[in-house]
C-alpha cells in the first residue's frame, strides 16, 4: 500500500509517501520554529496561517519527491488531533481536497499512534510494550497489549514536560526552545538544588507544573536573598527531577507489567540527553526486555509516522470521509 500522509498539528507542516509502512519514497517537513523563536514560543495563530502559506508547496514537493503521480497513491492518512485546532484544520481540509480531487480513500489518525509507529522505521514492535510518548504538547504513558490497541496508562495532569523545559528556558533567559539549551547547561551543573517533588494523583500521572513553578520561586528567592547560585546547577536540578517523575511510573509500569517485551519513546524530548541515559539504565536492568529510543528525525513531528499510523488504521477497519473534522483533544483509542 501506497500511503500519502499530511501532519500539521503543531509548528511543522509536514507530507510524506511511505510504501508498505517502511519504505520512505519522500519526506517534507517545513519547520516554523525560526518564526516562533522571536516569541519565546509557538503561537497557535501564527502556526495556522504559516501552515496555509505552505501546505501546498510541502504537498507538491512530497510528491514531486516519491517520483509518482496521484494515481499511484492508495491511500490518504492526515492528522485529525490532538494539537492546536487551526493547525490540524489545514491539514484535514488539505486532505479532504486531495481525496476527493483524486477519488482516494481517506483516514484520519490520532498524532500520539503517529509517534508510536514512528518506532517501525527503526525497530521490530514488540507486544505488549509499553510507549513513553514525550513533547511540546503530550506527556504519555501507554499499553499496547497488540497492534492498534492503546490503553493510557498516565499522562500530565497540567503541563506536557517539553513546555515545562521551553518555561522554565524562559525563567532563565535562554530562549525557544528551551529544551536543547537546558540539556546542554546541565551536563555542566549537579543537581543539588532541592526542587518541589510533583504530586501526580493517578498511579501512572504525571505533573510538572508546581516544579516549574519552584524554579521560578527558587530564582526569586536567591537574588532576593542576594545568594549565588548558577544555572548550570539549576538546570541539573530541574532536569533530574522533571525526568524522575516520568522514570519513577515508568519504572513502576514495568514491574506491575511483567509480560512487557519492549519500550519505546517518541516526541521531541526523547533527544534529551539524560533521557536516554536513563533508558539505558533500564535496559541494563532489564536485559530480557527491548529499548528502543528512535533517531531524532524519527522522535520529533513528521508526516512518515503518519502514513504508516494510517495504514494500520485502515488494516484495522478505520474508515474518513468529507465529513472528518480537527479533533484538537483527540484522545487515542
Ligand atoms: O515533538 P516536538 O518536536 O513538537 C511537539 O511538541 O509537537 O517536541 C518539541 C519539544 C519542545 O518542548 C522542546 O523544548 C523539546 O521538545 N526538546 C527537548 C530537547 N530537544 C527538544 N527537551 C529536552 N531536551 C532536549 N534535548
Amino acid at each position: 500500500m501506497i500511503v500519502f500522509a499530511i501532519e500539521s498539528s503543531c509548528d511543522e507542516t509536514a507530507a510524506a509517501v511511505v510504501k508498505d509502512q517502511t519504505e520512505v519514497l519522500s519526506s517534507i517537513v517545513s519547520s516554523q520554529i525560526d518564526t516562533h523563536t522571536q516569541f519565546g514560543g509557538v503561537v497557535p495563530e501564527v502556526a495556522s496561517r504559516l501552515h496555509v502559506e505552505n501546505v501546498s508547496v510541502v504537498i507538491d514537493q512530497a510528491i514531486r519527491q516519491s517520483g509518482l503521480t496521484w494515481d499511484d497513491i492508495d491511500l490518504i492518512s492526515v492528522t485529525q488531533g490532538p494539537g492546536l485546532i487551526g493547525c490540524l484544520h489545514v491539514g484535514v481540509q488539505a486532505a479532504k481536497t486531495l481525496s476527493m480531487l483524486y477519488n482516494i480513500p481517506l483516514v484520519g489518525v490520532n498524532h500520539l499512534a503517529g509517534h508510536i509507529y514512528a518506532n517501525k522505521l527503526d525497530t521490530t514492535l514488540q507486544f505488549p510494550l509499553l510507549a513513553l510518548l514525550v513533547s511540546g504538547g503530550n506527556s504519555e504513558l501507554i499499553y499496547m497489549k497488540d497492534e492498534n490497541s492503546f490503553d493510557v496508562l498516565g499522562e500530565t495532569q497540567d503541563d506536557a514536560i517539553g513546555e515545562a523545559y521551553d518555561k522554565v528556558a524562559r525563567v532563565l533567559n535562554l530562549g525557544y526552545p528551551g529544551g536543547p539549551k537546558i540539556d546542554k547547561l546541565a551536563k555542566l551543573g549537579k543537581p543539588i538544588y532541592k526542587l518541589p517533588q510533583p504530586k501526580a494523583q493517578g498511579e501512572y500521572d504525571f505533573s510538572f507544573s508546581g516544579l516549574k513553578s519552584g524554579v521560578l520561586q527558587f530564582v526569586k528567592r536567591m537574588e532576593r536573598q542576594n545568594e549565588t547560585w548558577t544555572m548550570e546547577d539549576l538546570a541539573a536540578s530541574f532536569q533530574e527531577t522533571a525526568l524522575e517523575e516520568i522514570f519513577s511510573k515508568v519504572r513502576k509500569a514495568i514491574k506491575n507489567h511483567p509480560e512487557v517485551k519492549q519500550m519505546i519513546v517518541g516526541g521531541g524530548v526523547s533527544a534529551n540527553s539524560r533521557l536516554r541515559e536513563k533508558v539505558q539504565e533500564l535496559a541494563a536492568q532489564h536485559p530480557d526486555m527491548d529499548f528502543n529510543v528512535p533517531p531524532m528525525k524519527c522522535c520529533t513531528d513528521n508526516a512518515t509516522m503518519i502514513a504508516i499510523a494510517g495504514e494500520i488504521a485502515w488494516n484495522n477497519g478505520r474508515r474518513s470521509d468529507l465529513s472528518l473534522g480537527a479533533d484538537a483533544g483527540m484522545e487515542i483509542q
